[in-house]
């Protein structure tokens, strides 16, 4: 994938931890990262975060959670209002990243309701009000496949059913299905598929199959993304879901799609609770080597490897928690 010509860039992003691993009352606010409330948040094992780009007032929710009670919830207790939502963008099709995505959508009212018209109304007015708000949901189209699990005796678990589009769709989202990066707002895209270059191997699912017509084939979860900001003055603020791509090759690869070398932030899930020594020792020298401003390793990222970015990287490391809000 070569470099995106007319990448751009924002003079701000904010990102709003709505759902993660970890709730904590007890962070202090920084210039960075605010605390966004003292009300009590709920924690899961899933992740969902607002990403603004608040001089243009564009409003991106990135990824579900893994129930529908979190995320909604949280959203609320927030003051934060599905309906000035504007996109939603989604990293990859696990349901740890999906499930209450019906349930936002549904509370974004974007139906139209039915109401009465009096004669000689315009039926350009009639037709705009049927046709509703709209809203994208951006993922790549692999993000769609049926799961299965082999069982280490050698058995099935499944079929893992797939998102759940015809929801979204009822509620009226449409659908936006992206192998590539995707725009989402002046300097944001969507990284589209990342290519896997590296020696990252431990965010690849090992036992998981999809379903191809009557075949099973392997699922190595190709379609997981993350979003990247370019900045001004400061560099790329790269935002993962569970990287199962790998935190290295994603971070590579949003710099040669956007040009920018330099990296300000790296924050999500970098998905190295299986990693081996060898791979976590790389993964935080070649993440080390960019030097980037901060780095928030959180859900997918496993304890002992958190414990690691924060041992070797003490002035970036940043604990992530739901209810932070870091500003960029
Ligand atoms: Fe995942
Ligand atoms: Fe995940």
């Amino acid at each position: 994938m070569a470099m995106i010509d007319c990448f751009g860039e924002t003079s701000d992003v904010a990102i709003t931890i709505l759902v993660d691993n970890r709730a904590d009352l007890i962070v202090e606010s920084t210039e960075t990262v605010k605390v966004f409330t003292d009300k009590p948040l709920l924690a899961e094992h899933g992740f969902a975060a607002l990403v603004e780009l608040q001089h243009v007032g564009v409003r991106i929710l990135w990824d579900a959670g893994i129930t529908s009670i979190a995320l909604p919830e949280n959203m609320a207790l927030m003051e934060i209002e599905p309906q000035s939502i504007d996109v939603i963008a989604l990293s990859h099709g696990h349901h740890d990243h999906t499930a209450a995505l019906t349930a936002v959508i549904q509370g974004m009212a974007l139906r139209p309701k039915a109401r009465d018209w009096e004669p000689g109304s315009g039926e350009d007015e009639m037709v705009r009000h049927a046709r509703g708000r709209g809203v994208a949901v951006v993922a790549h189209p692999a993000a769609l496949r049926e799961r299965w699990r082999r069982k280490k005796n050698g058995g099935w678990y499944g079929p893992i059913q797939p998102p759940p589009r015809l929801e979204w769709e009822a509620a009226g989202a449409e659908l936006v299905l992206s192998e590539g990066p995707y725009k989402l707002g002046p300097g944001c895209w969507t990284t589209g598929t990342v290519p896997r270059l590296s020696f990252e191997r431990s965010g690849i699912p090992k036992r998981l199959f999809y379903r191809d017509g009557e075949t099973f084939v392997p699922d190595h979860t190709e379609e997981e993304q993350a979003i990247v900001i370019n900045v001004r003055e400061k560099g790329l603020v790269i935002l993962s879901g569970c990287a199962h791509s790998g935190i290295v090759n994603t971070i590579n690869h949003a710099r040669r799609i956007s040009g920018v070398n330099r990296v300000w932030a790296v924050l999500g899930g970098f998905h190295l609770a299986r990693a081996n020594q060898d791979e976590l020792d790389r993964t935080i020298g070649e993440v080390k080597k960019l030097d980037p401003q901060l780095v928030s390793p959180t859900h997918c990222t496993g304890f002992y490897p958190i414990c690691r970015f924060a041992a070797e990287m003490p002035d970036a490391f940043v604990p992530c928690a739901v209810g932070l809000k870091f500003l960029f």
